[in-house]
């Protein structure tokens, strides 16, 4: 039992989402969490994130679902974010690059602080995102 406990926590995954409040993010974060990975649904707006948050503990995705806000346009939000994956799992496996923004700003030290976490996995749904993914691959 102790064996089968460990291996559990061995494979355990966690997500990350952005713009998740709402649409495919939100959907994303919906299939995820009912995959048994743990998700952080990221939002802009911490009161439409932490409605979101609550839609998905409603459908008895509680243990799965955390909230965290992401403005991907503000360096100083991604960093928050990226300390918080490194000081509450340690690694990143799944990195859905939901959010659009159209002339987004490249702040690439930025966001390879903010994703150096990353792990194996990224899913990447919009193009302009890009620009930032060449530079924090490097790192997976
Ligand atoms: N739906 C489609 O048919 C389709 C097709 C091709 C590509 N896409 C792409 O797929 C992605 C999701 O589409 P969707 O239909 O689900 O869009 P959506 O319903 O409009 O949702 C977009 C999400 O991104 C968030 N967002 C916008 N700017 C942000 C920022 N600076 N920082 C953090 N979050 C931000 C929005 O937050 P707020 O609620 O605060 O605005 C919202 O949660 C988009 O990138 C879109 O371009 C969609």
């Amino acid at each position: 039992m102790e064996q089968a406990s460990s291996t559990f926590l061995q494979a355990k995954r966690y997500a990350v989402a952005t713009g998740a409040n709402k649409g495919i993010g939100f959907e994303i974060c919906k299939q995820l969490a009912s995959k048994g990975v743990l998700v952080v649904l990221t939002s802009r707006d911490e009161k439409r994130g932490l409605e979101a948050v609550e839609k998905l503990k409603e459908s008895g995705l509680s243990d799965y679902v955390i909230f965290h806000q992401l403005d991907v346009t503000d360096p100083a939000s991604i960093a928050s974010l990226a300390d918080f994956i490194k000081t509450q799992f340690g690694k990143l496996d799944i990195l859905v690059n939901n959010a659009g923004y159209i002339g987004a700003i490249l702040h690439s030290d930025a966001f390879v602080r903010a994703f150096e976490a990353a792990g194996d996995w990224v899913y990447n749904l919009y193009i302009n995102v890009y620009l930032f993914l060449t530079d924090f691959v490097v790192l997976l």
